[in-house]
C-alpha cells in the first residue's frame, strides 16, 4: 500500500509548513526503526561521479532535510544521495510565515523559506551519526545579516564544520529569499568566492572532497558562460542547476494571477521543467564536458531524468515531485531509467 497516497489528502488539507513538520515527525520515528529495508540499486543505475560512487543517479535536492534530520528514511526510500541544507553558520528563523505555498494542480510550490537553519555547528553534530552508504552533499549559505562583502567568511564558517561530515559540499549563491545571494553569481564576486573556497579546502586537507556550485534558473545565457568559465578554471568540481525561479512567467494564467497574490519567492516544480533544461544545456554546451553537472529543478519523471542523463548532465535531483506523488515516484523512476520505458 502507499502509505503517503493515503496520508496525502489530509497533508494536503493542512497548511504546507504544518504539513512538512508532521511528515518530518513521522519520519523521525520511522528513522529509529532498527531494520528500515534498504533497496539494492540494479548495477545499470550505478555511475562514478566526481570520484564518488553513486548507487543510482537520483537524489534529493537541498531545502527537504535542511538539519539531515531523516537520512536513514531517505536512504531507505531509495535515494542514492542526499544534499542536506542550506546550512548557515551561525542558527537563524528564515522568513516570517506564511512563507511556503503550494498549487497540487499545477505540481508548482512557492518558497520563501530564507534559510531557517539550526546553524552549522548543530547539523555537523548530527551528521557525525549519518548512515553508512549513503552519499550526502552539504549544501551551504550565508547568514541573511551578513554583509554580502563578507560572505566568504560565512561560507568558510560553514564549510570548516559542515566539510568534515559529508562527501561533497554545495555552495548556493542562487537562492532568491536571501537579499543580494545571487549577486554572487557575478563573475567579479564568484572568482574571489569560488579561490577563497578552494583554499579553506586546501587548509583542511580535503583536495579531494568535490566543491559544487549551485546556479539559479534567472541568469541569461551570456551570464552563464562567463560564470561556467569562472568556475572551470578558479577549479571547483562541477555545477548544480538549477534553484528555483523568479520568473512569475513559467505560470500560465489563470493560475499565475493566484501566484503573485502569494507575494515573493522562488518557483519550483512542473512548471520551472522547461526553463530549467533550457539553462542546463546551455551549461552544458558551455562546459563541453569539462566538470559535470547536476540537473535539478521541474523533474518528475523517469522521462524528464533520462532526459535530463541524455542531455548530459551526470547525477539529477528532485524535491517539489516528491512532495506532490510522494516516494513511490523514486521506485518509478528507478524502474522507468532501468527498462527505458516511459
Ligand atoms: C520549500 C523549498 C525549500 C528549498 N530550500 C532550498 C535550500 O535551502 N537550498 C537550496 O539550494 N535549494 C533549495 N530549494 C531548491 C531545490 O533544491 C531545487 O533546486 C528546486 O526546488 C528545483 O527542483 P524541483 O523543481 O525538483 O523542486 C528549495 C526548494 C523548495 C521547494
Amino acid at each position: 500500500m502507499d502509505l503517503y497516497a493515503a496520508l496525502r489528502p489530509l497533508l494536503f488539507r493542512l497548511d504546507p509548513e504544518t504539513a512538512h513538520n508532521l511528515a518530518f515527525w513521522l519520519g523521525e520515528r520511522v528513522c529509529s526503526w532498527p531494520h528500515l529495508p534498504q533497496p539494492q540499486h540494479p548495477d545499470a543505475l550505478r555511475r562514478t561521479i566526481l570520484g564518488l560512487d553513486f548507487p543510482t543517479p537520483l537524489g534529493l535536492a537541498a531545502g527537504l532535510d535542511k538539519g539531515a534530520t531523516l537520512l536513514p528514511l531517505w536512504q531507505s526510500l531509495g535515494f542514492g544521495h542526499v544534499e542536506i541544507g542550506t546550512v548557515t553558520p551561525r542558527p537563524q528563523p528564515g522568513n516570517p510565515k506564511p512563507r511556503l505555498f503550494r498549487f497540487p494542480e499545477a505540481g508548482l510550490i512557492l518558497n520563501r523559506m530564507g534559510f531557517n537553519s539550526e546553524g552549522a555547528e548543530v547539523v555537523a553534530a548530527r551528521l557525525r551519526n549519518r548512515p553508512a552508504g549513503l552519499i550526502v552533499g552539504g549544501n551551504l549559505g550565508k547568514n541573511k545579516e551578513t554583509p554580502e562583502a563578507q560572505a566568504l567568511d560565512d561560507y568558510r564558517a560553514a564549510y570548516r564544520l559542515i566539510a568534515p561530515q559529508v562527501d561533497y559540499v554545495a555552495l548556493n549563491v542562487s537562492s532568491p529569499n536571501t537579499p543580494g545571494l545571487r549577486n554572487l553569481q557575478a563573475p567579479e564576486a564568484l572568482k574571489p568566492l569560488l579561490v577563497g573556497m578552494l583554499e579553506v579546502r586546501k587548509e583542511m586537507g580535503l583536495e579531494r572532497q568535490p566543491l559544487l556550485l549551485k546556479l539559479a534558473p534567472d541568469l541569461a545565457p551570456e551570464d552563464l558562460d562567463a560564470i561556467v568559465e569562472v568556475a572551470v578554471t578558479a577549479g571547483i568540481s562541477g555545477l548544480i542547476a538549477t534553484n528555483t525561479t523568479l520568473d512569475r512567467g513559467v505560470v500560465a494564467e489563470p493560475l499565475r494571477t493566484r501566484v503573485v497574490a502569494k507575494g515573493a519567492g522562488g518557483l519550483s516544480g512542473a512548471p520551472l521543467k522547461a526553463k530549467a533544461r533550457e539553462v542546463r544545456r546551455r551549461i552544458l554546451a558551455s562546459l563541453r564536458g569539462r566538470l559535470p553537472l547536476v540537473a535539478c529543478g521541474g523533474l518528475g519523471s523517469a522521462e524528464d531524468i533520462q532526459g535530463a542523463l541524455d542531455d548530459g548532465a551526470a547525477l539529477a535531483q528532485i524535491y517539489s515531485a516528491l512532495i506532490f506523488e510522494g516516494p513511490a515516484l523514486i521506485t518509478r523512476i528507478h524502474q522507468g531509467l532501468v527498462a527505458k520505458e516511459f
